[in-house]
């Protein structure tokens, strides 16, 4: 056996031991409350799930073009013009398996082994292991609450080196749900800019923002990469469609590398995704954004009600990053007791970098309001067990 040295540099989620062990609790007729995973339990809307069934029975099961449907990326470019007014040309846009395959496109045609790209710590996982796949670097930069836990143009500046190839910004963000303001996404850009920089800019959790709208790296430049998806907003995770848009020039070379390692995306996904954009859908989707800002703002009151700390309030996505240092200081430890003692399951910060991560655990609110209720009384339950006084 041979395993390919380059594996070394490839992080494993540690939830995914979580997630075994929460499986066979349950197999073992344990109720499981799960807040770990990042997946919305909504269902996929009916008009995408008919789209699907209708075009697989009428036989569109065919390879499509590596690009993806133009019907599709069409779709997509009228979608950043009614939501940020931007003109994107179709020949920037390629449809790809999820935002995770829109990174290999991005990250494969742009990275030399040893270039470095700057990321933020916390920061998803996935994403400086698809950095390592190609040989290149990630350097973390450790972020705090003073920028929302996004990177900003002054730690840019302050971490850039001389082999610093760019950054890659994810906002609204996993794991702390935070948002980089569009004046400061715009600093960081022209930051990135003057060094003649790569930015990638993963917007997989737009459309899930609750009180304040979320800038697209495209409002400021089209010479971003901007790696986004069907997965959560529009509820798609298994369908494995996203899009990936890149700045003029990469068009060929993202074309090239589309058709060797994917051929197309998978063809009955991307069928059923053109009506993810259809009024019907639409409405429904934003049905599903008020229930999601209900359940941020219950789990946010409870969190801060049993002593976890959050010091930004997360304004997007579907998650709180909670500083449970005043319980432990090993996270990973803590979240493990609360699954065997609780069944109650939640990411610990380790998955997500090495700042203080010790002392954080990731709480997805993607379950049922009744859900949720019965994991606070549960997570109430072993605080007060742990800590009697
Ligand atoms: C920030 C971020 N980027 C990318 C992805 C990958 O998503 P996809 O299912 O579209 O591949 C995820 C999935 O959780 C994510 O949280």
């Amino acid at each position: 056996m041979q395993i390919a040295s380059r594996m070394e540099a490839i992080t494993p989620f540690y939830v995914m031991e979580l997630l075994a062990r929460a499986k066979q609790l349950e197999a073992q007729g344990r109720d499981i409350v799960h807040m770990e995973i990042g997946e919305p339990d909504f269902m996929t809307p009916r008009p995408i799930i008919d789209a699907g069934i209708a075009y697989i029975k009428a036989g569109h099961v065919k390879y499509t073009p590596a690009a993806g449907l133009p019907e599709l990326r069409q779709k997509i470019a009228n979608y950043y013009w009614q939501c940020y007014q931007v003109h994107v040309p179709i020949e920037r846009i390629f449809i790809t398996p999820g935002a995770s395959g829109a990174f290999l496109l991005a990250l494969g045609v742009s990275l030399n082994p040893d270039d470095e790209l700057l990321l933020s710590d916390p920061c998803y996982p996935c994403n400086q292991n698809f950095v390592h796949l190609f040989g290149a670097k990630v350097k973390h930069v450790p972020v705090y609450a003073e920028t929302a836990y996004q990177l900003s143009a002054d730690l840019l500046q302050q971490h850039w080196q001389a082999h610093t190839r760019g950054t890659l910004i994810a906002s609204p963000s996993n794991p702390t749900g935070t948002i980089i303001q569009a004046a400061e996404l715009e600093k960081c850009i022209n930051f990135v800019d003057s060094k003649q920089g790569l930015f990638f800019s993963d917007e997989i959790y737009h459309g899930l923002v609750y009180e304040q709208g979320v800038a697209s790296a495209l409002q400021f430049s089209d010479q971003v990469f901007v790696i986004n998806s069907f997965s959560k907003y529009f509820a798609m995770t298994g369908w494995r469609v996203g899009w990936l848009v890149v700045p003029e020039g990469y068009s060929q070379a993202v074309e090239k590398l589309a058709q060797n390692i994917f051929i197309s995306t998978s063809s009955h996904s991307q069928y059923a995704a053109l009506a993810a954009f259809d009024e019907r859908t639409l409405q429904e989707l934003e049905q599903r954004r008020k229930e999601f800002a209900q359940k941020r703002d219950f789990l946010y009151a409870q969190l801060l009600r049993l002593g976890f700390k959050i010091p930004v309030k997360p304004s997007g996505a579907f998650y709180i990053y909670a500083d449970c240092s005043k319980f432990t200081d090993n996270s990973q430890l803590f979240a493990q007791q609360l699954l065997e003692t609780e069944g109650l399951a939640v990411t610990p910060g380790k998955d997500f970098g090495y700042n203080d991560s010790d002392k954080y655990l990731r709480f997805s609110y993607t379950g049922t309001m009744k859900n949720m209720t019965k994991a606070m009384q549960r997570l109430e339950r072993f605080l007060t067990q742990k800590n009697p006084d």
